[in-house]
């Protein structure tokens, strides 16, 4: 995969008009193909994310003795081998551009008594991994490393799982939801710790399966989960809402295209997920929340998006965690703000599928907006229009793919991307979608 780069270039056309519902969760889309495989007997799934990211999870879970099969568009069903039960898989775990599938899983397994490779593409062998192979081993896992806890490595799970007390070094759910992946095999209680509370998909999918999880509030903005080992996980069926970090793009696009008037169906509005609304909103983005109902057990609404003036803003620290991955959308909205607008606390963005504060800055820069990294903040000078003009390099990262062009449907000259095809990790027929509003991507 992989093999072909796919330029990509964007245009400002006309106004986007229309209705759309962008592919399923990521987060949950993983949780769901992991919690079925720990789950004993069969999970049935609608509106799985059929993105390659979560592709490979399930390929993975299959790799490990699950039963994994499709039955139609984003409905699925795993037979799961319960808690402790993978098996030893015959070849690498290959989790391509996914951290969350490569954590989370390296969780699941680290309770198994079973040895496993785990690897990725060139994008995934950069990042950290040592952040979570620090309390697995804690656990009672063995790890091999190449270089520095990156991938490819070796994981030998525990064979008697030790329940440990865990406090987050970083502010990351896929670091929270490897130790409780992992504590599941282990008796008594696991507890992880989080100064600041980051998305809850597996403490809440946890509950849906039936496990003991509780969770209390931790300092100011924090929490404390504790989960009771070795539960007997009972399937459930999953309805996987619509995820909000891809629908994240054809929002900011909706508000700074003049003329634009775009309703997105069935966003997930997770208040650990929605800080990208929230911070939009205040800028004076017109955004109506629709027929707010439940989904799966996550609220959602349709989103009714108008173009509209925006002003900048300062988007504290406190709020990185509920939207980490729109950081590089809002920094194209605040390019067409009126003013500064100042994001501060984004060192997480650092090891993300690239250094995604850099290529955010170098995003904004090579189409003529004036932008600032100062230390882990980054400022934009929003001037309320963008030059565009640049050929933005995507360092295989979906997100700036897509906030890239974006931008470039605003923007007074073409805005071109390297390579689109990191794309279809995350969403898959972005580019049909988006011309569905009327967009001149090409
Ligand atoms: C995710 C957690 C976040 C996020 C990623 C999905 C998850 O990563 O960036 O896209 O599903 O748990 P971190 O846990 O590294 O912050």
């Amino acid at each position: 995969m992989h093999t072909d780069t796919a330029p990509l270039t964007a245009r400002r056309y006309g106004p986007l008009k229309g209705r759309l519902r962008v592919p399923g969760d990521k987060s949950i889309s993983h949780r769901a193909l992991i919690l079925g495989a720990l789950a004993v007997g069969e999970t049935r799934i609608l509106g799985l994310l059929e993105g390659e990211d979560v592709l490979n999870t399930g390929k993975a879970v299959r790799a490990l003795g699950a039963r994994v099969e499709r039955y139609g568009a984003g409905e699925w069903r795993v037979h799961g081998v319960g808690v402790g039960g993978f098996a030893e898989p015959a070849v690498a775990l290959d989790f391509g551009n996914a951290g969350t599938g490569c954590r989370l899983m390296l969780g699941a397994v680290a309770g198994c008594p079973i040895a496993a490779t785990f690897d990725g593409d060139a994008s995934l062998r950069r990042r950290p991994m040592r952040r979570v192979l620090e309390p697995l081993e804690r656990i009672g896992a063995h790890t091999l490393t190449s270089s520095e806890g990156r991938l490819p490595l070796r994981l030998a799970g525990a064979r008697d799982p030790i329940p440990i007390v865990f406090e987050l070094p970083v502010p990351s759910a896929q670091l929270k939801s490897a130790v409780l992946l992992a504590g599941l095999a282990a008796p008594g209680e696991t507890i992880v710790i989080e100064a600041e509370a980051t998305r809850d998909h597996t403490e809440k999918m946890l509950v849906h399966f039936g496990a003991g999880v509780r969770v209390e509030p931790h300092g100011a903005l924090g929490r404390r989960i504790t989960l009771a080992g070795q539960p007997e996980l009972t399937p459930q069926p999953i309805v996987v809402p619509a995820d909000p970090s891809s629908a994240a793009f054809p929002l900011v696009a909706a508000v700074i295209t003049p003329g634009s008037d775009v309703i997105l169906d069935g966003v997930m509005l997770n208040p650990l997920r929605a800080g990208l609304v929230a911070t939009l909103v205040e800028m004076g983005a017109s955004i109506e929340r629709v027929a707010t109902r439940n989904e799966g057990g996550e609220e959602v609404a349709d989103l009714r998006v108008r173009a509209g003036a925006l002003r900048g803003v300062e988007v504290p620290a406190s709020r990185a965690p509920a939207m980490i991955d729109e950081y590089p959308a809002l920094a194209v909205a605040a390019a067409f703000a009126e003013g500064t607008t100042v994001m501060r606390g984004l060192k997480e963005l650092r090891v993300k599928e690239s250094d995604r504060l850099a290529s955010t800055a170098d995003l904004l820069r090579v189409n003529g907006v004036v932008v600032e990294i100062d230390g882990d903040n980054l400022i934009v000078e929003g001037r309320g229009r963008a030059a565009g003009g640049g050929l933005v390099a995507t360092h295989m990262d979906h997100r700036i793919a897509m906030s890239a062009l974006v931008m470039g449907l605003a923007s007074e000259k073409p805005v071109k991307i390297d390579d689109g095809s990191f794309i279809a990790t995350s969403f898959p027929g972005f580019v049909e979608l988006m011309r569905s509003l009327g967009a001149n991507l090409s």
